[in-house]
């Protein structure tokens, strides 16, 4: 039989899209399925001024395949130097909506991140005040924290006494990967949010080594035990506003992905709706999907939800085996070459 689920067009609350070709070979898969996408500043190099985030959205819409209907919601990149006049005036200006904290060294193209939060205090109060949306990679980078520890320690030593100087601050807790997290962001009295993978409610980090060691699972935060997955998933699916669709998919080539010091970064956009279809399915929470991918986000953001509709029926959609980038270029999709169970159609 037949079964249909019928939900507001969704959004996509965290995004790597890149530059050049790899740009405009993977954002038909999120524009096929996303009205609206937070677009990740983590370029080379990295978005630092209004003029920068406003020239690459440009080259985002140039990239649009004809007749989208996408919105790209850009973001900056807070380095250490960075101004709180530059930050506010882009914005007043709509040149961005939220500032991404990446601490130096935590994750792909973060050597220019922050090194020390309270070099950005005064950056952070003048955000507080125009309530401008500071979006966190939470994770320690001290090499004495075990990496799958780096979260909760996180947590604990940053952003809970980030929080207590600076209560109005509103925070989105990006791609939270622990039960840590989890209760963090459900206890804290403060404004904070959360975006939460498809992957991270897929796998668990033996995914990372079974059989060998496969490259195409891992990412940053990387993938933690299987009862933080299952934090995760109670948290996605229970309906909680505090918790919203960010895919974090983060395209890089095959041959930057299978090697000696591989990149992190799990490219989950061709099938991306999809998968977290299957995840609230398998956990009979298909009621709940329209709240965490389409009415969560925006009311987070204040923005309106989408008015369109999207459909997902139950006849499988097969993920391709490769996305090619450009001559003798590819990348490998997360669930490469398998079929899942739902399939979008249009509204
Ligand atoms: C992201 C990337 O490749 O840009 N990688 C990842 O593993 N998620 C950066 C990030 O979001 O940490
Ligand atoms: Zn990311």
């Amino acid at each position: 039989m037949t079964a249909v689920v019928t939900i507001r067009r969704p959004d996509d609350w965290h995004l790597h899209l890149r530059d050049g070709t790899m740009l405009s070979n993977v954002l038909p898969y999120t524009v096929e399925r996303f009205a609206r996408a937070i677009i990740m500043p983590n370029l080379v190099p990295p978005v630092t001024t209004a003029g920068a985030a406003r020239a690459y959205r440009d080259r985002i819409l140039a990239a649009m395949p004809r007749g989208a209907d996408f919105t790209p919601l850009m973001t900056g990149y807070l380095t250490d130097t960075i101004e709180a006049e530059e930050v506010a005036r882009g914005f007043k200006s709509g040149a961005w909506i939220a500032m991404k904290l990446y601490p130096a060294g935590a994750t792909t193209n973060s050597h220019a991140g922050v090194t020390d939060i309270r070099k950005i205090d005064r950056v952070l109060t003048t955000m507080a005040e125009i309530g401008m949306p500071l979006l966190v990679h939470g994770e320690v980078v001290d090499p004495d924290v075990d990496v799958f520890d780096r979260e909760a320690v996180f947590l604990d030593r940053i952003l809970a006494p980030l929080l207590d100087r600076m209560p109005t601050l509103r925070v989105v807790f990006e791609h939270v990967t622990t039960a840590e997290g989890v209760e963090f962001v459900i206890n804290t009295p403060h404004q904070v949010g959360a975006t939460i993978t498809a992957h991270h409610l897929m796998i668990n980090r033996n995914a990372i080594f079974q059989g060998g060691i496969r490259p195409h699972m891992y990412c940053l935060p990387i993938a933690k035990r299987e009862r933080h997955r299952l934090a995760l998933r109670r948290a996605a699916t229970s309906g909680n506003p505090r918790f919203f669709l960010g895919t974090d998919s983060a395209p890089h080539r095959l041959r930057d992905k299978e090697n000696a010091c591989g990149c992190a970064g799990i490219f989950n956009a061709p099938g991306a709706l999809e998968l977290y279809a299957e995840v609230f399915d398998e956990d009979n929470a298909l009621d709940a999907l329209e709240a965490f991918a389409s009415l969560n986000g925006p009311a987070f953001y204040r923005m309106p939800p989408n008015e369109q509709r999207i459909s997902l029926v139950n006849s499988g959609t097969r993920i391709p085996a490769a996305v090619a980038i450009e001559e003798g270029e590819a990348v490998i999709p997360f669930r490469a070459g398998e079929t899942l169970r739902w399939r979008l159609v249009a509204g």
